[in-house]
């Protein structure tokens, strides 16, 4: 060998570091990275928000949410049976009310004939085997946009609570699986749980929106279901204040005691550290919710070629599985079953 080239190769040479452990070992092929992977996402993790208007044959683009459409039951259907052929466990429902059906008490949430209840009758009868999640708070059909009955600029929580439980048995009837309550009222578990049981619904499960956070995440969601510019005030006296981590735990602990078969922290990303507390603490069935602002955020970069959509998208469902998540409520289910099918 030339000279010159022998003097390279040994000035290269580095000293010895007279290490034992080198973790690079484990991650240097790909089999090796995946017979020592800790967590991994599967299909089974997935439940997928959809949601509903009025009419048929209609997909309504969301602007804030690109690659997310409004349906109507016929093709909410066409999308369960597509979550079926999938794998994917479970859908939920949000409805977009004409606002002509909003008023002050959100009495459209009792209609035994509303766009949620007729949805689910469809789909129930067309993919029975499909779990049904319905989510109960007044929000989709106040004028005002609160998920409670608003009296001079408060938030009224008993009398809220037995309009959601009138609501939570209307769901039921329709052939909701899991009743699942955003709305964070007080008490409001204990007295779905009663009145389900009461109705003969005993096997209906209850998924407790415990740790909802008042975020500026849900801005594009009130865009879909159209209560953003209606929207008088904030949530902010009803859900949990972002500073707080430890108040997470109360929450859960209520609801729990209250019948909750399983339990919901929202937004997702942003805190992932309440998903870990919650899940080393009580140990019960958890989820979290990767919200709309969530969502948007990703795809929003992803389309002005900032970063890599897909693989941001997978990252951030499996960050949720690591931080103790059982399952993810995610806007992304059927593009990440797809993804997952395909063994990526
Ligand atoms: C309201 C409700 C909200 C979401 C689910 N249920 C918004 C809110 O509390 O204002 C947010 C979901 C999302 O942002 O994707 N009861």
């Amino acid at each position: 060998r030339p000279i010159a080239l022998e003097a390279a190769a040994e000035s290269a040479r580095p000293a010895a570091l007279g290490i034992t452990q080198r973790p690079r070992r484990n991650r240097k092929s790909a089999w090796s990275r995946r017979l020592v992977r800790e967590h991994t996402l599967t299909v089974d993790d997935l439940i997928w928000p959809l949601f509903v208007i009025e009419g048929t044959g209609r997909r309504e683009p969301i602007a804030s949410m690109p690659g997310v459409e409004r349906l109507s039951v016929d093709e909410i259907v066409r999308s369960a049976e597509h979550a079926a052929r999938l794998g994917i466990p479970a859908i939920s429902f949000f409805p977009y009310t004409e606002p002509s059906l909003r008023d002050a008490t959100g009495s459209e949430s009792l209609n035994r004939d509303n766009l949620v209840c007729r949805a689910v009758r469809a789909v129930k009868q067309a993919v029975p085997e499909l779990g049904l999640m319905t989510d109960v708070a007044l929000d989709p059909y106040t004028s005002h946009g609160h998920d409670g009955l608003l009296q001079d600029g408060a938030i009224l929580n008993d009398e809220t609570v037995a309009l959601l439980v009138e609501q939570s048995l209307i769901q039921a009837e329709a052939g909701a699986d899991i009743i699942a309550p955003s709305d964070m009222m007080d008490g409001r578990v204990g007295a779905i749980r009663a009145g389900l049981d009461r109705a003969g619904f005993r096997d209906v499960q209850i998924m407790a929106y415990a740790a909802k956070y008042a975020s500026a995440f849900y801005g594009p969601f009130r865009d879909a279901i159209g209560t953003q510019a209606a929207l008088v005030g904030d949530k902010r006296t009803y859900q949990m204040d972002p500073g707080n981590s430890s108040e997470a735990l109360r929450e859960v602990a209520l609801d729990l005691a209250e019948g909750a078969d399983s339990v919901m922290v929202k937004p997702g990303l942003p805190y992932l550290d309440i998903i870990r507390r919650v899940k080393d603490e009580f140990g019960v069935p958890t989820f979290a919710y990767q919200v709309s602002g969530e969502y948007a955020m990703i795809e929003a970069a992803a389309r002005n070629g900032w970063l890599d959509g897909e693989r941001a998208m997978a990252e951030s469902l499996l960050a949720f599985k690591r931080a103790g998540a059982d399952g993810v409520l995610t806007y992304y289910a059927p593009r990440v079953a797809e993804r997952l099918r395909a063994g990526a």
